[in-house]
């Protein structure tokens, strides 16, 4: 089987690279940069590197001919993004999206699949919703925007009858994890992370990395055309989430108190421009605590009985997330002392 695929070095792109090669499958990957770390690190699985960019169609059109699967798994994930970046990850997300899975069609590929979002669905409010919820707020985020009109592009071809099947992660963890969550994950582990913490109601879907890779790989095996799998550990608020975390060796086992909404909404608010000024990662940010404050709640009951689904429970989930961050936290002491 020759998959090509799309979104290879990233988080969950890694170890879904690892878990198409372990299946004896050819994986062709599309790559920005094929001497980065990442490319460099899939190259060393077995993977086969392809230079190109999925706002430039043609440059996937010689990898992806005579593939049996597509997988498009890139993306910009990322919240506080300034006005400015919104054009670049419109091209990304949307137009990236467009042009991959119109490539795919074109080249008649016969199985196809797209690494959505829960995100796409959005905001569930008091209720755990499955594949067939209907969108019922408005985008929080402009990378909710994005991913909402990804999956939007994915289901108007399916139901032209291209061969595609979706796939829904909710909100990834995990070792690793370059997003706001991760830097909190990380603060928690290296005991920076402030005693006072915010939004404990936020009741939110996670799944953990491997998970979201193997459930990925599962739709080229069991995966049905036409249909959606959303991807999901569980769904928890984030005051059970912390108490998750404590279960685990290491970290900062206190909470204080917990902000009210209102000053946590400011203070974030307040946070971001000097992150940006001082060239921080974004992690404190309006739109972070806007997706915090709410509920994403997502069933993923159909891919554990149709792509025959394990999901480990959520707690494991959070302790294999702070004990991989406290291995990886090591090594890069351990490496830094060498130097
Ligand atoms: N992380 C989550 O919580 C989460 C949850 C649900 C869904 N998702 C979705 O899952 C997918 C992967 O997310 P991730 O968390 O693994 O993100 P990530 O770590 O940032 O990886 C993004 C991947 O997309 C590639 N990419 C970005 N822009 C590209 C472009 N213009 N052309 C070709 N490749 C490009 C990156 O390649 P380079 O090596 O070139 O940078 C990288 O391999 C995305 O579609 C994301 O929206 C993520």
């Amino acid at each position: 089987m020759k998959i090509f695929l799309t979104g290879g070095t990233g988080f969950i792109g890694r170890p879904l690279t690892q878990r198409l090669l372990e299946r004896g499958w050819e994986v062709i990957a599309l790559v920005r940069n094929p001497e980065s770390n990442e490319s460099k690190e899939i190259k060393s699985l077995g993977a086969h590197l392809i230079q190109g960019n999925v706002t430039n169609k043609e440059s996937m059109r010689a990898g992806m001919q005579g593939a049996d699967v597509v997988i498009h798994n890139a993306g910009w994930y990322e919240f506080g993004i300034c006005k400015q970046d919104h054009e670049k990850m419109f091209r990304i997300n949307v137009e990236g999206t467009q042009n991959t899975l119109d490539l795919a069609v074109e080249l008649r590929i016969p199985r196809i699949i797209h690494t959505s979002s829960i995100l796409a669905y959005g905001r569930t409010g008091d209720i755990v919703v499955d594949e067939s919820y209907v969108r019922q707020f408005p985008p929080l985020t402009y990378y909710e925007e994005t991913k909402m009109k990804a999956h939007e592009i994915a289901t108007s071809l399916q139901k032209q009858g291209a061969p595609i099947i979706i796939t829904c992660p909710a909100g990834v963890i995990g070792p690793g994890d370059h997003s706001a969550t991760g830097y909190l994950v990380r603060m928690y582990v290296r005991h920076c992370l402030p005693p006072i913490l915010w939004t404990p109601n936020g009741k939110l879907a996670h799944v953990y990395v491997d998970d979201a890779a193997e459930g990925i790989a599962r739709c080229v095996e069991y995966g049905k055309i036409g249909e959606v799998y959303l991807l999901s550990n569980g769904n928890q608020t984030h005051r059970e989430m912390s108490e998750d975390c404590k279960k685990s060796d290491g970290g900062c086992k206190k909470t204080w108190f917990w902000l009210p909404n209102s000053i946590a909404f400011f203070l974030n608010r307040v946070a971001e421009p000097i992150e940006r000024l001082l060239g921080f990662p974004i992690v404190f940010c309006k739109e972070f605590i806007l997706t915090a404050k709410d509920n994403w709640q997502f069933s993923a009951a159909k891919a554990e009985r149709e792509l025959h689904m394990q999901f480990r429970r959520l707690e494991q989930a959070w302790c294999d997330t702070i004990e991989g961050e406290r291995i990886l936290a090591k090594k890069k002491k351990e490496s830094k002392l060498k130097q």
